[in-house]
């Protein structure tokens, strides 16, 4: 197994971005790396080394990097023009898909990135109950807006409900709009809505928070709890939506909330979002439906683009094949139990959590059922990351994501490469 080399011109653009962008990069994953391109389950650095993708440009790429079809929609699309600001057949037709497919969506609004479609769908909410109070998870994602920077990675354990902002320049009063509770925890969930109700407007979930899975009859518990206390029930599936099942994750658990988000996959690797939920919720995106003092304005220039729509509806198309959802649970779950025989025969306390489509290793003893409980050794993680890394696996510092396209060599070479990791990391601790 031979460690990666960076090219003069890797080198360059790494100094070069260290000057012109904060940090170093664009915010993401390491800013050390720099891709040039992809094809399937790989990408390739500037420095023409070839990697095992996991990162899969943090889901979207679920069939694949430059997949030909997509390939081939996009350029036939592209070459019609690339944005209208006005209706267009792919976008219409993306919407009909997502509202074939996913139990809550009768009706779609798209928008371009998964914060976006967060920060409306808790507007949503607001604005159908007529209260400002939103109750979350501790380290819930649900995207960059003041109100999902609260306790999504709090530093500190805080008092639930009060939540942790974790940005700087959230407003003190967005505080007080935002109630946390412990993913997995019906009891405390239940306690601030009966204290609560009246402010409460709704509870936003990833149904499945990260890679914590829910415990059964959680997601049914809430589903129970904001029926019958009058509240809406808001999935955020930016990652889970088309990637645990064509109709998500509410089709995979059977809960069926009142609205989602979904991102990533629905747009083929471009910038594309949406919120889908009931008609009579929708509503109020639309002036002529619902009174003046209901109306959500919502505008955006790239909504629905043309381009991304389409790519969206080929990757839906792909995933739709027979085959496709067996590969990529099939390969997650060689990817998850080799890991798990690995630490096992090394003697090494870990775990690995998450579901086939999805999952990383944490390194901890405990077991893994909320944010506090996901904590792990991340020294430890970022190592092993980094190893994995400069022996041609990528993955982002907390997830492996499966594509349906990822090969039975590709999990060959990974698990290698995690043994070979494990081993070094077990060295360095007994050095
Ligand atoms: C569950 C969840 N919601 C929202 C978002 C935000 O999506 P975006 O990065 O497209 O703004 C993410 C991003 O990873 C996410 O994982």
């Amino acid at each position: 197994m031979t460690e990666q080399k960076r090219s003069e011109i890797e080198s360059e653009l790494v100094a070069t971005a260290r000057r012109v962008l904060p940090g170093g990069g664009f915010g993401n994953v390491s800013h050390e790396l720099v891709i040039a391109r992809g094809h399937g389950s790989h990408v390739w650095d500037v420095s023409g080394n070839e990697y095992v993708d996991y990162l899969l440009g943090s889901g979207p790429m679920i069939v694949g990097h430059a997949h030909p079809e997509v390939v081939d929609v996009v350029q036939q699309v592209v070459a019609e023009g690339t944005t209208f600001f006005a209706n267009n057949p792919y976008g219409i037709r993306l919407a009909a898909e997502i509202v074939d497919a996913v139990p809550c969506a009768e009706q779609v609004r798209f928008v371009s990135s998964g914060s976006e479609a967060d920060a409306y769908a808790m507007r949503l909410a607001r604005a159908y109950k007529k209260r400002d109070k939103i109750l979350k998870f501790e380290g819930g994602y649900h995207g960059m807006s003041d109100y999902g920077l609260m306790s999504l990675a709090p530093k500190r354990a805080g008092n639930f409900p009060q939540p942790i902002p974790d940005s700087a320049g959230i407003p003190r009063s967005v505080r007080d709009e935002v109630l946390v509770a412990p993913f997995n925890d019906l009891d405390t969930v239940a306690s601030l809505v009966r204290e609560h109700k009246d402010e409460l407007a709704g509870i936003i979930v990833e149904p499945f928070q990260r890679l914590v899975p829910p415990k059964p009859g959680f997601l049914e518990g809430l589903r129970k709890l904001t029926e019958q206390n009058g509240l809406l029930l808001i999935f955020d599936e930016v990652v889970t939506g088309f990637r645990f099942a064509y109709g998500g994750a509410q089709q995979y658990f059977g809960v069926t909330p009142d609205i989602c988000t979904l991102g990533k996959a629905i747009g083929g690797g471009f910038p594309l979002a949406a919120i889908a939920g009931r008609a009579d919720i929708m509503a109020h995106f639309d002036k002529g439906a619902v009174a003046e003092d209901a109306f959500m304005v919502q505008i955006g220039t790239l909504s629905g683009n043309p381009i991304a729509a389409a790519a969206g509806l080929k990757t839906l198309e792909i995933l739709k094949r027979p085959g496709a959802y067996e590969r990529i649970f099939k390969t997650g779950r060689a990817l998850m139990e080799g890991s798990r025989r690995i630490l096992k025969d090394a003697g090494v306390k870990a775990a690995v959590v998450g579901d086939a489509p999805m999952f990383d290793v944490i390194f901890t003893e405990r077991e893994v059922q909320d944010y506090r409980s996901s904590l792990g050794d991340e020294a430890t993680m970022k190592r092993c990351n980094a190893f994995l890394r400069a022996h041609g696996v990528l993955k982002s510092e907390s997830k492996y994501y499966i594509s349906a396209v990822h090969t039975d060599e590709d999990v060959r070479v990974t698990l290698d490469a995690f043994a070979n990791a494990i081993a070094a990391l077990r060295d360095a601790h007994a050095a």
